[in-house]
């Protein structure tokens, strides 16, 4: 390993060049603690970037906590608190990664404690190239020492990007930083954010606890800006990969974007609903010092969260499309399941799912709640629908009677 990061040693930044791609060093790099054992359920907190990209400081911070605690936030089930990018500057002579003196004077470390003292968990962000994507250092060679800094630090959560990285090879990345993480003695949810670009399917299980199937969301129904994409074109990109997800496991669609302006109250309904049929980790992204009335209503909402955190832990799958009316469903504990009728259509349309299509007896009698109405509907039988807004969804839970 010594020749493998001699170039950052020194000071030399290597882009465009081997960092650990090679199958040696792979191969060196097993895991041999397993993976702890920290999200059974998809993990739920809230994370600084998508409101306030680098526009942030440990009074921001507090503030959120202070706001994630009181809301009822955190009564709903949501408790990490995670700084993104942008709170490192530099680091000091022996290499100890150093939190920006100006926008957090008071260091990580009481921010920590403060998070904690709420009851609450705390996350931060790190890169696995020389750099993070905003420019700030990143973890390059330094993961054992920085993944200790953490644990000292009290940290809970590691969010973990891939910008800066050369010819790494991604799976050796994590895997260098999923071991550092171990070793430090310390439980830390690893969180993978390489978008999806190195099939990580296939691997990121191994050494995380969720990782990133796209590129950065925006806060739009659709379209595209600059590297981002809109909350439908997010979910066109999951359609496949229901077979990956599972506890401690979860696919992660990117963060919500709800409360923060770009869709109307329908189309971040819909958006939660369809992260909670995802099993998507659920990591609001808006000012939760200042919500709105709709936005911690749709956050909030125990009988959508309760989909998204069943135990069973099964993502759902796209079982209906027809134009632009499409039908995801997932089953949960105890036989029941979920199903989302969603509405993409400039129109409000009339939708239906029925038994058949859930693979339930024609015959089969359930008890039907709407989850955003809570309107419950008791012996349905064959098929369950009605008339779906625009952009919206009906979202309901089925209870099959037992016979
Ligand atoms: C990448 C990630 C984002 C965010 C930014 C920070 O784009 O995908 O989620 O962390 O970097 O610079």
């Amino acid at each position: 390993m010594k020749s493998l990061f001699a170039g950052l040693a020194a000071g030399v930044l290597l882009l465009g060049q081997g960092l650990a791609g090679s199958a040696v060093a792979h191969e060196s790099l097993k895991l041999e603690a397993p993976k702890p054992d920290l999200a059974s359920a998809p993990p739920m907190g809230w994370n600084s970037w998508n409101k306030y990209k680098c526009d942030i400081s440990e009074e921001l911070i507090r503030k959120q906590a202070d706001a994630m605690a009181s809301s009822g936030l955190k009564d709903a089930g949501y408790q990490y608190i995670v700084i993104d990018d942008c709170w490192q500057s530099h680091r000091d002579e022996k290499g100890n990664i150093q939190a920006d003196p100006v926008r957090f004077p008071s260091g990580i470390k009481s921010l920590v404690d403060y998070v904690h003292s709420k009851g609450l968990k705390f996350g931060l962000y790190s890169d696995a190239g020389v750099l993070t994507c905003a420019g700030r250092p990143g973890s390059a060679g330094y993961e054992f020492q920085d993944a200790r800094q953490y644990a000292e630090w009290g940290v809970d959560y590691l969010k973990y990007d891939w910008c800066y990285t050369g010819t790494r090879n991604a799976e050796a990345a994590y895997t260098i930083m999923a071991k550092a993480l171990r070793a430090s003695g310390r439980d830390i949810v690893l969180s993978i954010c390489e978008w999806g670009d190195n099939n990580p399917s296939a691997w990121a299980h191994k050494a995380g606890h969720m990782w990133r199937t796209t590129g950065d969301i925006f806060d739009a129904w659709e379209g595209q800006q600059g590297h981002s994409i809109g909350m439908t074109n997010i979910l066109d990109k999951q359609v496949e990969l229901w077979r990956y997800s599972g506890p401690n496991r979860w696919n992660d669609p990117d963060m919500l974007e709800v409360g923060n302006g770009g869709m109307t109250v329908t189309e971040y309904e819909s958006h939660f609903s369809l992260w909670a049929i995802l099993a998507a980790p659920l990591i609001a992204g808006n000012d939760m010092a200042n919500m709105d009335a709709d936005t911690l209503r749709i956050l909030t909402n125990k009988d959508v969260i309760a989909v998204d955190q069943d135990v069973l832990g099964v993502q759902g799958r796209r079982i209906h499309k027809d134009g632009d009316l499409e039908i995801w469903a997932r089953p949960l504990k105890g036989g029941d399941y979920a199903v989302v009728l969603f509405n993409r259509s400039a129109e409000a349309k009339d939708m239906r799912v029925t038994w058949e299509q859930l693979n339930l007896p024609a015959g089969l009698k359930a008890e039907v709640k709407d989850l955003w109405s809570k309107k419950v509907t008791r012996n349905v039988a064959g098929s369950y629908g009605g008339t779906v807004a625009s952009h919206g969804v009906i979202m309901v839970r089925l209870t099959p009677k037992k016979l």
